[in-house]
């Protein structure tokens, strides 16, 4: 079995990034800026949103964490995006889910002009991702889809299940998948018989919030499975993916945590640096 090693990875791409961006400082003489908005103080958005700005900083991005109280005004928010939305030194821009109730996140996302939206969470580049079009692509399943590709280069024809539909992993990832010529099923709470639609997956990815959801018996012999779940138990953080039997039976697994976690970050750098790029052409 293979262990994916998406902190491995992660610090690879990271590596490439930075050498990117010298390059980049040396050609247009300034690099790409990430502002990261962070609304109240949430304990786990707090600890990303501190990880993604180590990373940025890491890779030599300019990265900037603008913080705003629980009561917030939307418009205020609004405001702010609209000007980042215009300086120049703003790559990316990336708002902090989840936000608190009487903000309005769609208009949030909404705001935040196409060309800076590093999350790949705006209608455009939704509708871009699934037209086949360039786009920034969510960055989750971005870093799981880069991890696929490292076990398995060729993915063409192959069958794959998503776990869970949501617009954040779910929805995207399949859309990416489809574009290498997977046969591509979405599953969700009300799918009939989910244990036998896993069964015929040459791929799986469990994004669902279920701890350890999907079982040894679930899992065809040599399927590669991307676990996205982020669990709190008693036993600790797992994932939507019983770990210690699935990795009898998979060909390749990405441990939580240390899995798709830390590519999901170096991703949002990557974006980030895809976005300052088309900004110049
Ligand atoms: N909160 C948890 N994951 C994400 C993400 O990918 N993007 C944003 N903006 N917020 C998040």
């Amino acid at each position: 079995m293979i262990l994916i090693d998406g902190k491995k990875l992660a610090a690879e791409l990271r590596e490439e990034l930075r050498l990117e961006v010298e390059e980049l400082k040396a050609k247009y003489n300034k690099v790409p800026g990430l502002t990261v908005i962070l609304i109240g103080d949430m304990a786990p958005s707090q600890i990303y949103v501190r990880n993604k700005e180590k990373s940025a900083n890491e890779v030599g991005l300019k990265s900037e964490v603008i913080k705003y109280p629980e009561e917030v005004e939307e418009k205020t928010v609004l405001e702010k995006i609209e000007e980042l939305n215009k300086n120049e030194s703003v790559s990316g821009i990336l708002v902090q889910l989840p936000l608190p109730k009487h903000i309005d996140k769609q208009k949030v996302i909404e705001t935040i002009i196409p060309s800076k939206d590093v999350d790949g969470f705006h209608p455009m580049n939704v509708g871009n991702l699934s037209s086949g079009y360039e786009s920034s692509v969510p960055c989750t399943p971005l870093g799981c889809y880069l991890m696929i590709k490292k076990i398995e280069p060729n993915l063409s024809g192959k069958k794959a299940i998503m776990v869970g539909r949501s617009n954040l992993n779910g929805k995207p990832m399949a859309q990416l998948l489809l574009k290498e010529n997977c046969t591509v099923t979405i599953t969700h709470s009300k799918t009939k018989d989910l244990k036998a639609e896993c069964l015929e997956a040459d791929i799986i990815v469990a994004a669902v919030g279920i701890p350890e959801l999907v079982k040894a018996d679930w899992v065809k012999k040599d399927a590669i499975v991307i676990d996205v779940g982020i669990n709190k138990t008693e036993k600790g953080i797992v994932g939507d993916v019983a770990f210690d039997e699935v990795s009898k039976v998979a060909k390749a697994l990405t441990p939580v945590p240390g899995g798709v976690g830390p590519m999901t970050i170096a991703c949002l750098l990557k974006n980030t640096i895809d976005c300052f790029k088309r900004s110049q052409n």
